[in-house]
């Protein structure tokens, strides 16, 4: 049976001492401090993770919640790290389910993989993050375990997966639902962007980092690659590139030159695959549609070629008005031109007033065989655009 150390209430109880904070604040500030970071990066000493791990912010420290794992506690639970426990693995490591009795909860623990001091600076970037950082549409973070050269962090179980998982699975989502995952993770990022201080930017935004609860409540999680972004009037921070293929910002991929604006991009890909059930980069598909962005950026000009962007597994299910209003936001987003896209609270806004205008299938039903001689939207004219959605068998 696994042994766990609620390291906030215990302070103690294992040898290693838990993570502190400051005092809470209206904002969460993320520091700078001296031992810990510095200004525009997370900077954590090099044996850290083997020793105490402190984020200070003057004289009063809080503890945080966040708990001490030993390796054994993690490989119990996980009946060894064994196959049919796992739930996924990504550019990082693994992820497994496990049942922890010590919080009586499902938590879903990630090994991640040994690759020496970007492994761990990633490991302890995400611990800090999390710790520090609360939302409804961020993961939370129950612990981690730093033993030895092993580095896990057991987050709550999201019960619904990925909206990867959904997006590209024969059950698609309806559009109400995939406004309302958008318009979530859109809350997710503007509480990095605007309530953290210095603001986060997250820097790996993409579908397989939008996990699903109950409901479809959706979460960010992934915080290895977040990095504090500009202070004072910096309006970029510089930094190597890194993210993933296809939903990385031009001016980021191109200059390594981050700002807030290179998730804006990010959220941008995202809203499309939700709008349309593309891959961001799909190399099954004829060239010419194997850049979800490339293959977007010309239908944009063209308001009358829309409906050919919509998903055809929708099967014309969405309101036109609001097919119409999301890809003129996505294409926003995604302008190359980062001074060109939105703010994180206009994208909020736009996100959350489409969320509102639900889409009745039933109402829109009976219009459609009330008005005979008017073609379903998608299905008929995706055929005649020769867009063939390669998904699945059809
Ligand atoms: N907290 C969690 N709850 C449930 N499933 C999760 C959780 N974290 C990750 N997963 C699953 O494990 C997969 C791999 O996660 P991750 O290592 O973050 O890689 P990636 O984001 O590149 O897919 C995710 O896509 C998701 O399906
Ligand atoms: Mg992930």
């Amino acid at each position: 049976m696994e042994s766990c150390s609620p390291a906030s209430a215990l302070g103690g109880a294992k040898k290693k001492r838990p993570l502190e904070i400051p005092p809470s604040s209206e904002k969460p500030n993320l520091g700078p401090s001296p031992s810990v970071m510095k200004q525009d990066s997370l900077e954590v000493n090099k044996d850290a993770a083997n020793k105490d791990i402190v984020l200070s912010n003057g004289s009063d420290h809080h503890q945080i919640a966040a708990q001490t794992f030993t390796f054994r506690d993690l490989a119990v639970v996980t009946r060894n790290f064994r196959p049919d426990c796992l739930l996924g693995g990504g550019g990082f490591g693994r992820v497994y389910k496990g049942y922890l009795n010590c919080v009586n909860q499902v938590v879903a623990i990630k090994q991640l993989d040994r690759n020496g001091l970007q492994g761990n600076r990633e490991f302890l970037v995400e611990v800090l993050m999390l710790s520090l950082l609360h939302h409804p549409n961020l993961v939370s973070l129950i612990g981690y375990c730093a033993d030895g050269d092993q580095r896990l962090l057991v987050y709550e179980y999201m019960p619904l997966g990925s909206l990867e998982d959904h997006l590209h699975d024969k059950a698609r989502l309806d559009w109400n639902t995939g406004m309302k995952i958008a318009a979530g993770a859109a809350k997710g990022l503007e509480y990095l962007h605007d309530k953290a201080s210095p603001p986060v930017i997250y820097r790996d935004l993409k579908c397989s980092n939008i996990l699903l609860g109950e409901g479809y409540h959706p979460k960010l999680s992934d915080f290895g690659l977040a990095k504090l972004g500009p202070v004072g009037d910096k309006t970029h921070v510089s930094t190597r590139v890194m993210g993933t293929y296809g939903y990385c910002a031009p001016e980021y991929a191109m200059t390594g030159q981050l700002t807030l604006k290179s998730d804006i991009y990010s959220f941008g890909v995202v809203l499309l695959e939700i709008i349309t059930g593309r891959r961001v980069i799909d190399n099954t598909r004829v060239v010419g549609e194997q850049n979800l962005v490339a293959w977007a950026r010309p239908l944009f000009k063209d308001r009358r070629k829309f409906p050919l962007m919509a998903d055809p597994a929708l099967e014309g299910q969405y309101p036109s008005r609001g097919l119409y209003q999301a890809l003129a936001f996505a294409a926003m987003c995604v302008q190359e031109q980062p001074s060109m896209r939105p703010l994180i609270g206009d994208v909020v806004t736009a996100l959350t007033y489409l969320a509102s205008q639900t889409y009745d299938p039933e109402a829109h039903g009976i219009s459609r065989m009330v008005a005979p001689g008017t073609p379903p939207r998608t299905r008929t004219r995706n055929r005649s655009h020769g867009s063939v959605d390669q998904r699945g068998s059809g």
